[in-house]
């Protein structure tokens, strides 16, 4: 038994985590894998409003004991600002329980239109492998001399030898594995001239280990072009914290909408839980119409049966996604349809079913 904590959070997380549990279920039924679901109320502006915390004192050991974490969005900056909202809940979870690898996929869906003239599916696939406990986003730093013209801010970057080299390592053996063998390190040691160096010394050393996998690298600015240009040459790329968090939001845009896309926040030695999350937040402006996208929320159930072991469930997802994708009845506005959220998750889930028995 697979024992999943549900977080659904704020605004359409609350409207896609039960499309996505839908289509878990359907799958998880079908192939025998058994899976119990506990939904929680914290790391949510409700719960600020009551509690004035994000989170209970013990949330660490509460969730320490499931075997992974199915998180909606967090985020209502009318209620709670956002960088406490996060730093009081989805940031203390990826740093508490070391999910140091943040995988996002990017591929262009069948049925789905690239922003793009004359990309197919497949055109796009490409996976970014985000830093996801240090870099840019430290709490290191503070103010000074408030209020004053001297007024100074300063916030740190930190990267730790252990913290580049293990998920350096990670994207260059994820990469072996895939038929390009290639991997791109994202950089910025032209102008930034410390840490990224260190980050580009670091990746050729690790890059030695495995003469396999064609690594290059690209400064960030150039490596945002390149993309626009020409999304199909990129297989795996590893990045740093914050550019790891442009690039994913960047690519799921070259692939329709950010609507689609998952993310794995893992903690590959299992020590701790892992948490799947869309990649999209709460969508205030979307929010309460049930007109959100589930199928990010919905292929993050198919990473997480991966995760957990469970490939067939998980490509079963996949496949009754591209299906319902490619028969376009229900899609949701942001895919050029007027199909509510719910829709497009019922269909998906019966979809599983017949995938199955075809
Ligand atoms: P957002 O991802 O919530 O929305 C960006 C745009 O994409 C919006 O126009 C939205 O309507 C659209 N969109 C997003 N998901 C969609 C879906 N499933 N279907 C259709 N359209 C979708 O980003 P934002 O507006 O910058 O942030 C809103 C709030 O969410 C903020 O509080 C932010 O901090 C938070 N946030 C949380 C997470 C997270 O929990 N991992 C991620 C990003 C942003
Ligand atoms: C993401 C989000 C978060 C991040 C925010 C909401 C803190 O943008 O998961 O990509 O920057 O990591
Ligand atoms: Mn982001």
């Amino acid at each position: 038994m697979a024992r999943i904590a549900v977080i659904p959070g704020d605004g359409i997380g609350r409207e896609v985590v039960p499309e996505g549990i839908r289509v878990l279920e359907a799958a998880a039924s079908l192939h025998g894998v058994p899976l119990e679901f506990e939904w929680f109320d914290f790391a949510s502006a409700d719960y600020w409003t009551r509690h004035g915390t994000m989170l209970p004192d013990d949330w660490f050991d509460l969730l320490r004991p499931y075997d992974a974490i199915f998180f909606g969005a967090v985020g209502w900056p009318e209620v709670v600002p956002d960088h406490v909202s996060l730093w009081g809940s989805l940031l203390q979870f990826r740093r508490g329980f070391d999910q140091y690898v943040n995988l996002r996929p990017c591929r262009l869906l069948p049925g789905v239109p690239s922003p793009l003239a004359g990309r197919q599916a497949g055109d796009i696939d490409f996976i970014v492998v985000r830093e996801n406990t240090e870099g840019e986003y430290s709490s290191i730093g503070g103010r000074m001399f408030e209020g004053t013209e001297r007024e100074l801010v300063v916030q740190q970057t930190v990267m730790t030898r252990v913290g580049v080299d293990r998920v350096q390592a990670y994207a260059l053996d994820l990469a072996a594995r895939r038929p390009a063998r290639h991997l791109t390190s994202a950089t910025k040691s032209n102008g930034i001239s410390i840490s990224m160096p260190y980050w580009d010394e670091r990746m050729r050393q690790a890059a030695e280990r495995r003469p396999e996998v064609r690594v290059d690298q690209f400064h960030i600015d150039a490596l945002t072009a390149h993309l626009v240009l020409d999304p199909g040459k990129f297989d795996v790329i590893v990045a740093s914290n914050l550019f790891g968090d442009i690039l994913s939001d960047l690519g799921p845009a070259l692939t329709g909408t950010l609507g689609v896309a998952p993310s794995a926040n893992i903690n590959p030695e299992r020590t701790f839980p892992s948490l799947f999350e869309p990649v999209h937040g709460s969508a205030p402006d979307i929010a309460g119409r049930g007109i959100a996208n589930p199928i990010g929320q919905i292929w993050c159930g198919a990473l997480m049966l991966e995760h957990l072991g469970q490939p067939r469930a998980a490509a079963a997802i996949v496949a009754a996604v591209e299906s319902v994708l490619t028969a376009g009845t229900q899609l949701t506005p942001d895919l050029g349809g007027a199909a509510r959220t719910e829709d497009l998750g019922r269909a998906i889930a019966s979809e599983v079913a017949r995938v199955e028995a075809g």
